[in-house]
C-alpha cells in the first residue's frame, strides 16, 4: 500500500508512502481516501494528520501515469481533494521538503497546514506544458492573493516555505519534529466544534482583478510565445476570479484535459524524464560505489579549460589549474576573475563568494602539483600527439585510482587511454563551450573505462549541475557526429539554390536558437574547415560541398574576423548578408553546372532536421548511445534545438517515422541525394508502427 494509517492518542495520522517523491498515483489516491473514510468511522478519532514520509510531502500527480488510463480512474485527484476537503474531522497537512503542483493542491484542501521551513512549495505544472489540474489555479490565489498566486502558477518557481510564514497558506511554522507538533496541533483543532476552514470559501479580494488579469497576459505573451500553458494558467484563475470557485474549477478541468495532450506538453514531460533517464546507465547499477572526488585537477586555463574549471569551483571543490608558461597561466586567472565580476555586476553574486571562488583554484606550471587529485581534466589543444604528451605525463604523475578525462570532442578515446598504464580510469568528458554556463556534459565511454569511474562521473556532473549524457567513442560522439550531417545538407542546399540567410531563418522559425550559418560564424568557420580537411584524408568517399572551402580560402572565418557567411560590423553582433559571398555561392553553383532552384523552407527544415534524426538512428543502432531520449538531451541541451519540440527523435516520432523515411527517400532520389543512407532503424520502426520512443 502507498499509503500508512496509524493512530496517536486520538489523532489519525494518513502518510503518503510512495518513494521516491510519494507521486499521487492511484494506489495513492485511494490509500488517502481510505484513510479519510476510515478515521470518520472511528469514533476515537478527533482530527486527522496527513504527511508524507522519506523526501518529500508530495511531488504531485504521478507523470508516468499521465496519458494511461489510471490517470482518470477514481478516486481522481479532484475527489480525493474533496473527501479530504468534506471531512466532518479537521484535516491538518504537515508540510516539509516538497510540496508540489498535485501535493500542493492536496495540502490546499486540507482545513489546516503547518509547515517546515525549507519545504520546497510549488506549482510547477506550466513547466510540463500543463497546469494545476486538481483546484490549484483556484486555492493558491485564494491562500496567497491573486498577485503572488498568479506568479507563482505562471512561473512554476518554488518559494520556499519560511517565505510564506503568515499568511493563510500556513497556520503554524514548526522548527522543531513536524510530526510532534502537528499532532499537538491535530489536538488542540480537534477540540474545537467545526466547521473548520476551507480556503475555497476565502475571497480573493483585489482591487482591479481585471487590469492585473490583463497586465499579466500581456507580459505572458511576450516570453510564452510557443507554449500554450501559461495563457491556461490565465484563463483558468481569471475564470475563478470573475465566476466564482467553481466556474474556475470547471474552466481549470477543461484546460488541463486540453493541455495534457498537446505537443508542447509531450515535449517537455519528454525533457523531464530524459534528463532524469540520462543519468541512469544500462549495465551500470545505481548502487555502483562512486570514487571520493574532493579535489580536481584541470589542464589549459584557456577558455574551455577555464570554464571547466569555474563549475568545480562553483560547487565549492578546490581545482589546481596547470598551464605550461606563466603569462598563459595569469591569462587565464584574469578570465575567470572578469567572469566572475560580469556576474557581480549583474548583481548575482557577491565580491565576498568571487574572492572565495578564486582561492579556491591553485595556479600551477608542475604536473607534480596534481599529485593529489581526484579527479584531473585535460582541456588542451585538440590534436592526438599533444594528448599523448599530456596522458604520458599524467600517468606518472597522479595518485592510483584518480580519474583521467580528456575534454576531447573529436578525437579516439581508446587511443588516448591507451597513452597510461591505467585506461579502467581514463574517460571522456566533453564540455561545450562556454563551459561554465553550457548545461550539457558528454561522457564518453572508452572500451576499458570502469563502471565505477562512470558512476562516480556522472555524481560530479550532478553535483556541478550538468546534464550529462553518455556516448560511446565515434568520431565527433553523439552531438557533433550528428551535426555533421546537418551542416552537409545545409551546404548541399546552398548549392541548389539557397542562400546563407534563407536557411538560418527557415530553421530558426522552426524554434532552433540559431541556424547553421549563423552559428558557423560565431564558432569560426576554420573549426568545421580544419574537421574537413581530416575527413578528407580518412574518408574520402565522404562527399562535402567545397563552398565552405572557398569561403574560409578567402579568410572569412565568421565574426572574428569582421565576416563569414555574413558581414558583420564593428561593434555589432547582428548578422548582414553579403553580397559578394551570395554572389560567390552563385557562381560556385554556375561552376558545378548545376541549374539553382527555389528551396522551400519546408524541405529545408526537413533536410536539416532529419539529417540529425538519420544519424541519431544509426548512433542507436551502433550503442553510441544508449537510448533515444539521451540523443534528445544532448540537442535540447547543448545544440538549441527547441524544447517544445522535445529533440529530433521525439520530434520524429511527432512525425511519424514512415513519413521520416518517405521524406528521406525522395531527397536521396535528389542531386547531392548520396549524402543519404537511409538509418535501418527508420525503416525498422516504421515498417513495425513504432517511434523511437516507443
Ligand atoms: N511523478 C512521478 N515521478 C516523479 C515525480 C512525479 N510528480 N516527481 C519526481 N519523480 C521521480 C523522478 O522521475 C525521479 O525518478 P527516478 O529516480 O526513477 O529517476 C525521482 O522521482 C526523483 O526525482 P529527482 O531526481 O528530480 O529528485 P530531486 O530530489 O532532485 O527533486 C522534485 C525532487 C523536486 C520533486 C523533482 O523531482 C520535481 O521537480 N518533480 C516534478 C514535480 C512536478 O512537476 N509536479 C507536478 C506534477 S503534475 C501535477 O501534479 C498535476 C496536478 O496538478 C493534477
Amino acid at each position: 500500500m502507498a499509503v500508512d494509517y496509524t493512530t496517536h492518542d486520538g489523532i489519525a495520522v494518513i502518510t503518503l508512502n510512495n518513494p521516491p517523491v510519494n507521486g499521487l498515483g492511484l494506489s495513492t489516491r485511494m490509500g488517502i481516501v481510505e484513510g479519510i473514510d476510515r478515521a470518520q468511522h472511528d469514533p476515537a478519532v478527533k482530527a486527522i494528520v496527513l504527511t508524507g514520509a522519506g523526501k518529500a510531502f508530495s511531488g504531485g500527480a504521478d507523470i508516468t501515469e499521465f496519458n494511461t488510463p489510471k490517470a482518470f480512474q477514481e478516486p481522481t485527484l479532484a475527489t480525493v481533494i474533496k473527501a479530504v476537503e468534506g471531512s466532518a474531522k479537521p484535516v491538518v497537512a504537515a508540510i516539509h521538503s516538497v510540496a508540489m503542483g498535485g501535493g500542493l493542491e492536496l495540502a490546499l484542501g486540507a482545513h489546516y497546514r503547518v509547515a517546515a521551513p525549507g519545504a520546497q512549495i510549488a506549482l510547477p505544472e506550466v513547466k510540463l506544458g500543463i497546469l494545476p489540474g486538481a483546484g490549484g489555479t483556484q486555492r493558491l490565489p485564494r491562500a496567497l492573493g491573486l498577485e503572488a498566486a498568479l506568479n507563482m502558477i505562471v512561473s512554476g518557481t518554488p518559494v520556499m516555505s519560511e517565505k510564506l510564514a503568515g499568511t493563510p497558506m500556513f497556520d503554524q511554522m514548526v522548527e522543531g519534529n513536524l510530526l510532534e507538533d502537528a499532532l499537538a496541533f491535530a489536538r488542540k483543532v480537534g477540540a474545537q466544534s467545526g466547521p473548520h476552514p476551507k480556503i475555497r470559501d476565502r475571497n480573493i479580494g483585489h482591487p482591479n482583478a481585471a487590469g492585473f488579469i490583463q497586465f499579466a497576459r500581456n507580459s505572458v505573451a511576450g516570453v510564452a510565445k510557443q507554449y500554450p500553458a501559461p495563457h491556461k494558467c490565465i484563463d483558468a484563475i481569471e475564470a475563478g476570479v470573475l465566476k466564482g470557485f467553481d466556474h474556475g474549477v470547471k474552466v481549470e478541468r477543461e484546460c488541463f484535459l486540453a493541455l495534457v495532450q498537446t505537443p508542447e506538453s509531450k515535449a517537455l514531460r519528454h525533457a523531464f524524464f530524459g534528463e532524469r533517464a540520462a543519468s541512469k546507465i544500462p549495465d551500470v547499477p545505481s548502487d555502483t560505489p562512486a570514487r571520493n572526488i574532493d579535489k580536481v585537477g584541470v589542464i589549459g586555463a584557456g577558455t574551455m579549460g577555464g570554464g571547466i574549471a569555474m563549475n568545480f569551483v562553483n560547487a565549492g571543490l578546490p581545482v589546481t589549474l596547470l598551464e605550461m608558461k606563466q603569462d598563459a597561466l595569469e591569462r587565464g586567472l584574469a578570465t575567470i576573475r572578469k567572469n566572475y565580476e560580469a556576474t557581480v555586476k549583474k548583481g548575482k553574486l557577491t565580491m565576498e563568494a568571487l574572492e572565495q571562488r578564486m582561492s579556491l583554484i591553485t595556479p600551477t606550471l608542475t604536473y607534480e602539483a596534481l599529485g593529489d587529485a581526484d579527479l584531473i581534466i585535460e582541456a588542451v589543444y585538440e590534436e592526438l600527439g599533444v594528448k599523448e604528451q599530456v596522458f604520458t605525463r599524467l600517468d606518472e604523475v597522479a595518485k592510483p585510482g584518480a580519474i583521467l578525462a580528456s575534454n576531447t570532442s573529436t578525437l579516439d578515446l581508446n587511443k588516448i587511454a591507451a597513452f597510461t598504464k591505467r585506461p579502467q580510469d581514463v574517460v571522456g568528458m566533453h564540455f561545450f563551450s562556454p563551459a561554465n554556463v553550457m548545461k550539457l556534459l558528454e561522457v564518453v565511454r572508452g572500451k576499458d573505462t570502469a563502471k565505477d569511474v562512470l558512476a562516480t562521473v556522472m555524481q560530479v556532473a550532478k553535483k556541478i549541475r550538468k546534464t550529462a549524457v553518455v556516448s560511446g567513442v565515434c568520431d565527433g560522439f553523439i552531438g557533433n557526429r550528428m551535426v555533421e550531417q546537418y551542416v552537409r545538407q545545409a551546404l548541399f542546399m546552398l548549392e541548389e539554390g539557397a542562400l546563407p540567410a534563407q536557411v538560418d531563418k527557415a530553421i530558426e522559425k522552426f524554434g532552433f536558437a540559431m541556424g547553421p550559418f549563423r552559428m558557423s560564424d560565431l564558432a569560426g568557420n576554420d573549426i568545421g574547415w580544419a574537421i574537413r580537411k581530416r575527413r578528407y584524408q580518412e574518408e574520402p568517399h565522404m562527399r562535402y560541398s567545397k563552398i565552405a572551402d572557398r569561403l574560409c580560402e578567402a579568410g572569412r572565418f565568421g565574426q572574428k574576423t569582421g565576416g563569414g557567411w555574413y558581414d558583420y560590423k564593428a561593434g555589432d553582433r547582428n548578422a548582414y548578408p553579403s553580397k559578394p559571398i551570395d554572389e560567390m555561392i552563385v557562381a560556385h553553383s554556375k561552376e558545378l553546372g548545376i541549374e539553382r532552384r527555389k528551396i522551400s523552407d519546408d524541405e529545408i527544415v526537413e533536410r536539416l532536421v532529419f539529417a540529425l534524426v538519420n544519424e541519431g538512428a544509426k548512433i542507436l543502432e551502433e550503442g553510441i548511445a544508449s537510448k533515444a531520449s539521451d540523443i534528445d538531451m544532448v540537442y535540447l541541451t547543448g545544440y538549441g534545438f527547441p524544447l517544445w519540440r522535445g529533440g529530433p527523435m521525439l520530434y520524429a516520432d511527432s512525425v511519424g517515422l514512415y513519413n521520416v523515411e518517405r521524406a528521406i527517400r525522395r531527397y536521396a532520389a535528389q542531386p547531392n541525394g548520396d549524402a543519404w543512407q537511409i538509418a535501418a532503424g527508420i525503416v525498422e520502426r516504421a515498417a513495425q508502427g513504432r517511434g523511437f520512443n516507443s
